[in-house]
């Protein structure tokens, strides 16, 4: 990768690191705003996915973003029914999604098996929406990390990675549960100006290790091969950061 910024933000807790992305955030958001109109965004699941919402909540800046303008994506999605609560999009949505103000017409949620024939057809469906309503990159995409150095739902040594020129792909197997996800490709996760990954936790430290690693392989270690056209971020806490060399 040339020309973008990596740069590596190690906060003292999970609760500063959360409440300083939300700042970055709405900051980001509103950047992106004033240069080109929508800011579009991709979110994550996991506990710093939803630990994102409670800050922003409380982030004054907040209210000078017009969140009507601001179109709403997933990196991944548990393939489970609208509301379950095991989705990445209901738990957002519990976590504060729901009381940003955002317009509903702009949330744009991966169809579950209520709403499609298979995870295939689902992620054929997402693709065609991304493809349809999207500027063809992302302004900010948040990423968790597994311990395994998972990202979206793209896993180790796992067959959905190697899926390119598409979109999004359905992901069976996945070694997380539930078995069955849709997640965006490597290939639309790159096309992203700045990519965040959120990480919290000694579980964590040797996958956030692992992936800053020069030379790491994104088949060993999935988190290694996303990054941002403009800059990608690795915003850790203490433990996460532990391990880095
Ligand atoms: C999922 C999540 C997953 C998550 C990471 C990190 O669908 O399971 O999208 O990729 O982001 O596992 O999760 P934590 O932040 O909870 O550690």
């Amino acid at each position: 990768m040339t020309g973008a910024e990596r740069t590596v933000v190690v906060h003292p807790s999970k609760q500063s690191l959360s409440d300083a992305a939300a700042a970055r955030f709405v900051a980001s958001v509103l950047d992106a705003q004033a240069a080109r109109g929508v800011a579009e965004v991709a979110l994550t699941g996991g506990s710093m996915g939803s630990a994102i919402f409670a800050s922003l909540l409380q982030t004054p800046g907040r209210s000078a973003v017009d969140w009507s303008q601001v179109y709403v994506w997933w990196g991944d999605e548990r393939y489970l029914p609208a509301g379950d609560p095991e989705r990445n999009d209901t738990q957002n949505d519990d976590a504060g999604l729901t009381r940003l103000g955002l317009d509903g017409g702009t949330v744009f949620r991966v169809r579950g098996p209520d709403a499609s024939e298979s995870a295939e057809a689902s992620a054929a469906a997402y693709g065609t929406t991304i493809r349809e309503f999207g500027r063809g990159e992302f302004d900010v995409v948040l990423l968790g990390v597994g311990p395994d150095g998972h990202v979206a739902s793209l896993f180790p040594h796992h067959p959905a990675q190697r899926i390119a020129d598409e979109v999004a792909v359905a992901v069976h197997d996945s070694p997380k549960p539930p078995p069955d996800r849709v997640s965006l490709t490597f290939d639309c996760l790159n096309r992203t100006r700045e990519v965040w990954f959120l990480v919290a936790g000694a579980d964590k430290a040797d996958a956030v290790a692992a992936a800053l690693a020069p030379g790491a392989d994104r088949w060993d270690v999935p988190a290694s091969g996303v990054r941002g056209s403009v800059a990608t971020r690795w915003l850790l806490d203490q433990d996460a950061a532990a391990n880095i060399g």
